[in-house]
């Protein structure tokens, strides 16, 4: 059996992979379809639903999200139809009520010609991509956060809301998270990160603060590194 598929996306021919995403075989052929909740590091998830096709496949036609489905062989893409246009004008539309300030939301949105948001939400920003959640685990290799409670009230949080154990104050979460909702600061040789303070390991030679302590000890920990791997910083080496 022929590991490659052949599909069109908006009419063009292509061979894919078999296994890989329609989203992941119109980037491979430079076709744009937009998206905020895929991470080529992180396994397909489908939350936002920005990233919607048209596709007919065996004379059925329906929207599905690129993100998540996979190529089959004579599956016919259209990434911009008018039925697609709806629904991300619709997926915009429900984002930008949970974020209004976003400028990567205000941009899709421009794009797709949507003036304002019709619904009026009282979220304060987070868009549960899932992104932070996800990169703590899948790329960290940590599980210090994770999603609480359902519906409109269903948050991004630490286990109990309490100074989470596991985290190590890496700051991926924040780095990831499309919507800059997660935020961090350092100051005096501490950084604060999802309400915990976690004191920051200095150079033995300038002084310098290099990083959180219990990020240094992770790497070290799972890299299999000497104790004093990080005593001196990069500057200093
Ligand atoms: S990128 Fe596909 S659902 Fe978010």
């Amino acid at each position: 059996m022929s590991d490659k598929v052949n599909l069109t996306i908006d009419g063009r021919k292509l061979e894919a992979p078999a296994g890989s995403t329609i989203l992941q075989a119109a980037k491979d052929a430079n076709i744009y379809i937009p998206h905020l909740c895929h991470n080529d590091e992180l396994k397909p998830y489908g939350a936002c639903r920005l990233c919607v096709v048209e596709i007919t496949h065996r004379n059925r036609t329906r929207i599905v999200a690129s993100c998540i489905y996979e190529v089959a062989e004579g599956l016919e893409v259209q990434t911009v139809t008018e039925r697609v246009l709806n629904v991300r004008k619709l997926v915009i539309e429900l984002l930008l009520s949970r974020n209004k300030k976003s400028q990567v939301l205000q941009d899709i949105a421009q794009k797709l010609e949507v003036e304002k948001s019709r619904f009026e939400l009282d979220i304060k920003g987070c868009i549960l991509c899932g992104m932070c959640i996800r990169t703590c685990k899948e790329v960290v290799g940590v599980n210090a956060i994770g999603y609480k409670s359902r519906g409109f009230t269903r948050e991004v949080a630490t286990p109990f809301d309490e100074t989470p154990p596991d985290c190590i104050a890496c700051g991926s979460c924040a780095y990831v998270c499309p919507v800059d909702f997660i935020q961090y600061s350092e100051k005096n040789g501490v950084r604060t990160i999802w309400n915990t303070e976690f004191p920051m390991q200095k150079c033995t030679k300038c002084g310098r603060h290099i990083a959180p302590v219990k990020q240094l000890d992770h790497f070290k920990e799972t890299l299999n590194l000497p104790e004093d791997h990080f005593d001196i910083c990069l500057h200093c080496r």
